[in-house]
């Protein structure tokens, strides 16, 4: 293995865990906070394994849930560092769930976790550079390097919503939407 470069399959990891009843909401579904915990997990696992050092969550990239997950069903997560950059790295989450009695699976969610290396006195810290083996892995850190990229445009565009003060601009954009405006603002 190259000198301060370790592969992806290294930190590979997969956590299952069973969904009992006390996962479930009203519904009798599991909550997507139970499988976002899980997923907040097994990030720490695969970017701690890559990093050896304490690992933070910095950010994540969009939890859709694509579709219910039931009692009874066995939880997979997948993990793996999609990209690394100085201190921080990009984990990539595939979420499946599989009902035991029929084999079904089902792909609930994919998401993207950025957690960040820290050192013993909490700041970040240098984690190894990314050796990659095939062509999955050089299209998902070059996802990655495109998703950063829309992230700051997307954050320069919320900048620039947050500094619009106008309300002419708002009632204008409003006037389509199901809300009623009561008083006079204008
Ligand atoms: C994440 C954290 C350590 C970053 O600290 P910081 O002083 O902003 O550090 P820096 O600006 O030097 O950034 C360090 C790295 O984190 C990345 N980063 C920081 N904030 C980020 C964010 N919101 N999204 C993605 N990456 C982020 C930077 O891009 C940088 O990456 P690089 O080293 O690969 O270039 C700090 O914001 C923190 O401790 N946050 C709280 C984390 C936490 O408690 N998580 C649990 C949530 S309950």
């Amino acid at each position: 293995m190259a000198d301060g470069y370790k592969t992806v399959a290294y930190s590979q990891t997969t956590l299952s865990e069973l969904m009992i009843p006390s996962y479930s909401n009203f519904g009798g579904k599991i909550h997507g906070g139970v499988i976002l915990s899980l997923m907040d997990k097994v990030a720490y696992v695969c970017a701690a394994k890559h990093a050896d050092a304490y690992c933070v969550t910095a950010s994540i990239d969009t939890v859709d849930f694509l579709a219910p997950v039931e009692v009874g069903e066995i939880v997979s997560l997948l993990a793996s560092v999609n990209y690394v950059g100085t201190s921080s790295l990009i984990i990539g989450i595939k979420v499946v769930s599989e009902n035991v009695k029929t084999r079904v699976m089902k792909h609930t969610n994919t998401s993207y976790f950025t957690m960040v290396a820290l050192d013993d006195n909490n700041k970040p810290v240098q984690v190894p550079g990314l050796i990659l083996q095939n062509s999955n892995e050089i299209r998902r850190f070059y996802e990655a390097t495109r998703r950063k990229e829309f992230k700051k445009v997307y954050k320069a565009e919320q900048i620039k919503i947050k500094a619009s003060t106008d309300i002419e601009d708002y009632l204008e954009t409003l006037k389509d939407e199901r809300c009623v405006i009561e008083g006079k603002f204008a």
